[in-house]
């Protein structure tokens, strides 16, 4: 059994995480329940600002919030020094109302709406992450109308193909971001950025995919931005004080799974541009990365309550749990392969071999295909794990399945930082027009 950062097995053979029982924060909680491991996430954060500091370049290191969006996390990402990489104008209201720093914000997307760019203008945010050719000129004409002079990064990608999921890679030409290198779409967008009046070019940005293993692909990534880089200064004259590397460093899911040290990837990085940079007597850029599920996907873990099961002999036990697909699309919509214990009983052998099903009518609500577990019945409780990035992100109200609660647990304290969503919350847009209203029924 592999356990992720604070997680141990106590002396009743219980879960526990962040000194805290789960079988007790079952009780007082409910499930389903997120919880995440608080001393992780700040371990993950520190080593990212760690490796850093030792290289002596300046940085940022910016949580790419839409792996896990919610106002605590926003505390954790300031209180460690992290900047924040936002993409919609939700995950700014969050921010903002955590009182993040809005001169560390930086605004991503590929298609911000004139309402988000006004509210993000308004906010004082540090940086527009812009994407497109509609965009610049909107962004241009917004902060005209406002009379203010904005950051603004291009999202170019290099060219360079992550060896991860389809749907989840980005830096290759046939991408929906940003401007490409190879064609000269590019040097064109830099070209307007630097006529546009309001807005202040700091450079560029490349995001290369996700959940990747190794320091090949950044490497690449920052040879094409440094090659572009320099192209620019020679036949333009601007110098790049900022270089953004995105997110996308891998973490450990399932046995097998191979991720590096935070450290191996930030040096590689590092390395590369002072290698790149400094053979063309280019000035050091500052270096931002966007992490996301390295910062919390292995400090977050799914608790369940098991109900029903099916036994078809000769075929498979379907184990069904309170939650699925609507708590964790990621094994439906990806493929992805999840690790789980038996929370209440974890130190007994794993003598039955199940496949552990979600509650929502869709047979491919499935969370995990295959998993060794104790004789499992009505009532344990299954602790998946590595389930803090996307996940309650991405999680929906399907069959109207209200979305769990969410606690931080830390030094035997568990912290409720998103409630369980209640009756009310699922109807609470709904509305019945006139027409449709139930006559009141005559006494
Ligand atoms: N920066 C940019 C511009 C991004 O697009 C992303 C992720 C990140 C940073 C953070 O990447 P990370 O460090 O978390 O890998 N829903 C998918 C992942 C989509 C990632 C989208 N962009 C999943 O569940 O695997």
């Amino acid at each position: 059994m592999y356990l992720h950062g604070t997680s141990r097995i106590n002396d009743k053979g219980h879960l526990e995480i962040g000194g805290c029982d789960v079988v007790d924060l079952a009780k007082e909680f409910g499930t389903p329940l997120y919880i995440v491991d608080e001393e992780l996430v700040r371990r993950r954060a520190r080593e990212y600002v760690q490796a850093f500091r030792e290289t002596g370049l300046r940085f940022q290191v910016a949580y790419a919030s839409k792996a896990f969006c919610v106002m605590a996390m926003c505390r954790v990402a300031e209180e460690e020094g992290m900047s924040l990489d936002v993409v919609s104008d939700g995950e700014l209201y969050t921010a903002l109302q955590a009182g993040f720093p809005a001169e560390r914000i930086h605004f991503h997307g590929n298609n911000k709406t004139p309402e988000e760019i006004e509210m993000a203008l308004a906010a004082g945010i540090g940086c527009f992450v812009v994407d497109n050719f509609t965009e610049l000129a909107l962004l241009n004409a917004i902060a005209a109308e406002h009379g203010k002079k904005v950051n603004v990064l291009l999202r170019v990608t290099p060219g360079v193909e992550a060896h991860t999921h389809d749907y989840i890679s980005t830096g290759q030409q046939d991408s929906k971001f940003g401007f490409d290198i190879g064609n000269g779409t590019a040097y064109k967008a830099v070209e307007q950025a630097l006529a546009q009046p309001q807005l202040k070019l700091l450079g560029v940005h490349s995001h290369i995919g996700s959940q990747i293993f190794e320091v090949e692909g950044f490497r690449m990534a920052v040879e094409k931005v440094a090659a572009f880089s320099i192209e620019v200064r020679e036949k333009l004259g601007a110098t790049f004080p900022v270089i953004n590397l995105g997110g996308g460093f891998g973490i450990r899911y399932v046995e097998g799974d191979a991720p590096l040290p935070v450290s191996t990837y930030v040096k590689a990085i590092t390395d590369a541009i002072i290698t790149q940079f400094t053979a063309a007597d280019y000035p050091l850029p500052e270096i931002w990365v966007e992490p996301g599920r390295s910062i919390v996907g292995d400090a977050g873990t799914t608790l369940y309550t098991v109900g029903t099961s099916k036994d078809i002999p000769g075929v498979r036990k379907y184990v069904a749990v309170d939650g699925g697909m609507t708590d964790n699309p990621r094994p439906a919509l990806y493929g992805s392969k999840y690790e789980a214990v038996l929370a209440n009983r974890a130190n007994e052998s794993l003598s039955e071999l199940v496949s552990v099903a979600g509650k929502c009518c869709e047979s491919g609500d499935m969370l995990i295909w295959d998993l060794k577990l104790p004789p499992v019945e009505s009532g344990d409780l299954l602790a998946v794990f590595c389930t803090g990035a996307y996940n309650y992100a991405m999680a929906s109200n399907y069959n109207r399945i209200r979305r769990p609660a969410v606690v931080f647990a830390r030094d035997g304290q568990a912290d409720l930082v998103v409630a369980r969503e209640s009756y009310e919350n699922i109807v609470g847009n709904d509305l019945i027009p006139e027409r449709l209203r139930k006559p009141a029924v005559a006494k």
